[in-house]
Formats: C-alpha cells, structure tokens, sequence
C-alpha cells in the first residue's frame, strides 16, 4: 500500500507532522508531496527541519497567485505525479488551495482520498476555505472529522456514516510532541525580552480581514486599545499576506510589535506563555484552547465551534470596541475548560484507517 502526502502551507506541514511521524514509524510505503504554495523559509522549510520530517520527494513550486492560478497549477501538478507513482491513497490536510487540489486530482484519478481535518464548517462562503474544506469532503473516500460535531455536520450533508471516523485533531498530537521541546529549546520570549503572562499574542492573516482596508484598519485600532487599556505589550508575528497588505494601505500600526513569523517551537513558547491570545487564525484558535490560554478571536464565525462552546473562545469581529470588551472578558475568565480535540493520538488512529486497520 503506498500513500502520497500531500501538502503545501504552515499549518499543513504542522498538523499533518505526527501523521507523516506515524507513517515513518510503521514503515508504511509513502512521499510527501509539496506544492510549493508557501516556499519562504519562515513558513516552509523552518517547520520541516524542526519536526523532523523526511523531505518531499516532489515539490511543484507554484508559489503564490490568484486563487485559480494557485489551484490550476496544483491540480495539473499533483495529477503528473499521481499519475507516475501511482499510490493507493493520498492525504490533504485541512481547508487551503493545495488540499482541494490535491483531493480532486487524486479522486479524477480513481486514488482514494483522506481528508485530515473533516467536517468543518464556518458557513461564510466569502471565505476561500469554506469553499475548498467543502468540496473536499465530498470528494474525499475517508473523512477524518477531529470531533463528535464536525462528524454530525458531514452526516447532515448526506455524507455516508461508514466513510466518517472521529480521530481527534493532530494538532493535540503535534502539541503533546513538541511542547516540552519548545520549553527547552524556544528562546523567542528571552529574544523579545518578555516575561510570561505580561504580553498578548496576536496573529492575523485571514483574506477577508486584510485584504479589507476598513476592515483591516479597524482591528489595529482594537489592538492598539487593548495595548493601552492593559499596558502590556501586543506580539504580532506577521504573516507575508499582511505585511503586503499593511503596505499596500500604508497602514500603521500603534503600539504593536511586529516580528517576523516565527518557528513552531518558538510559537508554541509564545502561545502558552501569553496572557490573552487575538487571532484569526484556525490552528490557534484550537492551540490556543489546548494550551488553556484564552483567545477572542477577530471574526465573525468560526469553524471552531468547541472553542467556544467550553468557553476558551469568543468571536469578536472587526469592531475596536468589541475587541476590547471581549478582551476584558476573556480575561476573566477561568482556564478551567477541557480540550474538546482529542487526547493526542489521532495521527496514529488516521495511519492505521488508512492503512487497513492493521495494528503495527
Ligand atoms: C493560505 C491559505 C489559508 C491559510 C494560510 C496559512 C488558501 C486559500 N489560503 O493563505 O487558508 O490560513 O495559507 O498560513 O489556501 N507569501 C509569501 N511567502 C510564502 C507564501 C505566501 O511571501 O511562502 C505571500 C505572498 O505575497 C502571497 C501571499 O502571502 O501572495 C498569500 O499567500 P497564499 O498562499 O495565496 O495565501 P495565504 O494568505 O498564505
Ligand atoms: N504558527 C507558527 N509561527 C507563527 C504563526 C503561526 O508556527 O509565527 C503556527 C501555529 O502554531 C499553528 C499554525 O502556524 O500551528 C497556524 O497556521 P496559520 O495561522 O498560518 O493558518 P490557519 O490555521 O489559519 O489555516
């Protein structure tokens, strides 16, 4: 049985590690297969070298465009390869262009298809994942969901119950593996001269907030309240798309301080270490949960629903008020909630489906 891993940005290679972990431990037959949608060190190769992971037998480097340009190429890439290595499996991870395109080239190829990461849904067609993690599930032959809901939501689209297994999210594995690591080896906190819950983590990189001007304009004025409502510094590791697009609407932020995004374990140091973590991202909203800091989150929904529901999360949206209201609220409240992703061994649960059930 062989098995091409596909994949292509950050929190692919992240979440898709102790899957790529558990395939080498059992010896299995696969190749990873990189599309080369991010190829900057800092969000590429960094995360391959840290965790540990094999190289990619394939990488199609195409690099960054539009939307259709980004698929296309990965679609008539992974088809190529597909095509020569003629594996029996392959897996996408999550909701990105490259996990789309990979899941349809491989299903037209009759490939079966796993989908880490299933059943997710924000509801917001505005967003580009929405679309992608969608069609995804439908074209995928395993859909492995991280929880009980995301399982009940494919149920409701008609998806048949015997292609659906709750496994947990890897992103608990990837946390379990790695954070004791990240305490010993992560220097960011010594780096930025910060002390441990006297700073705020903040990412945002989501189309829909920064390529928005009001709306992009709207949550640094948040950020810059919270900055001086509490006088605690505000870390924003910054993520290409949005240095790109503060330029492009020569905005200039307040009382935050930018760095340039950071490695796995240095992140993992600056997540557990934070009094508050603001974010639009989907992977910290869920490590932000795991880690038991609590998050406001700078959308309008999620599809992370958990998050919110054990009381780790709150949607904020845009609005400078809101963001600093839900910021004094997170505050408050106690990190006594329980990780509703799985306790950590959903890598080797997914190797073992996909792999036929055998116990290795
Ligand atoms: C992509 C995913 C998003 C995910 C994010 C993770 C889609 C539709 N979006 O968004 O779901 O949350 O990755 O980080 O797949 N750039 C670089 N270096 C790189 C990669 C990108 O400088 O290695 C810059 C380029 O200016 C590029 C821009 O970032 O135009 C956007 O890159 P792209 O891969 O299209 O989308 P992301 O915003 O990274
Ligand atoms: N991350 C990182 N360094 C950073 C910012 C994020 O290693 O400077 C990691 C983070 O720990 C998480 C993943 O990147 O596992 C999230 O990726 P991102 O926010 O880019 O994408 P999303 O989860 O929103 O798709």
């Amino acid at each position: 049985m062989k098995i091409a891993v596909v994949l292509g940005t950050r929190p692919e290679i992240i979440k898709m590690a102790p899957v790529i972990r558990e395939l080498g431990r059992r010896k299995a037959s696969f190749f990873i297969l990189h599309t080369g949608q991010h190829y900057s060190y800092n969000l590429d190769r960094v995360f391959f070298e840290q965790l540990g992971l094999p190289q990619a037998k394939y990488n199609l480097e195409v690099g960054s465009g539009s939307h259709a340009e980004e698929t296309a190429k990965i679609l008539t890439g992974v088809e190529e390869v597909l095509r020569k290595e003629t594996p029996d499996a392959v897996l996408v991870e999550g909701d990105t262009n490259s996990v789309l395109a990979g899941a349809l080239a491989a299903t037209k190829l009759h490939i079966k298809v796993g989908h880490v990461e299933a059943g997710l849904r924000s509801y917001d067609r505005q967003m580009p994942e929405e679309i992608n993690r969608t069609l995804t599930d439908h074209c995928s032959d395993f859909l492995f969901a991280p929880t009980g809901k995301a399982k009940a939501i494919l149920l409701g689209e008609g998806i048949s119950e015997d292609k659906i297994f709750v496994t947990g999210n890897t992103i608990v594995d990837a946390i379990y593996q790695n954070l004791e690591i990240a305490g010993e080896k992560g220097n960011t906190l010594d780096t930025l001269n910060s002390k441990p819950k006297e700073y705020f983590l903040v990412t945002l990189h989501r189309q829909e907030n920064v390529d928005n001007q009001a709306r992009f304009t709207s949550i640094l004025e948040g950020l810059d309240k919270v900055a001086t409502s509490f006088h605690l510094p505000v870390i924003y590791p910054i993520h290409p798309r949005s240095r790109k697009m503060m330029s492009v609407f020569h905005l200039e932020p307040r009382n935050l301080t930018l760095i340039d995004p950071v490695d796995f374990f240095g992140f993992l140091q600056l997540e557990s270490n934070a009094r508050l973590i603001l974010t639009d991202s989907g992977g910290v909203q869920e490590e932000a949960c795991i880690l038991k800091v609590p998050c406001v989150t700078l959308r309008d929904n999620t599809e992370r629903p958990e998050t919110i529901e054990v009381g780790a999360n709150v949607l904020a949206g845009a609005s400078p008020n809101r963001i600093l209201e839900c910021s004094k609220m997170m505050l408050g409240r106690e990190n006594n909630w329980l990780n509703p992703f799985g306790d950590g061994t959903a890598g080797r649960k997914i190797v073992k489906i996909i792999t036929g059930g055998n116990n290795g």
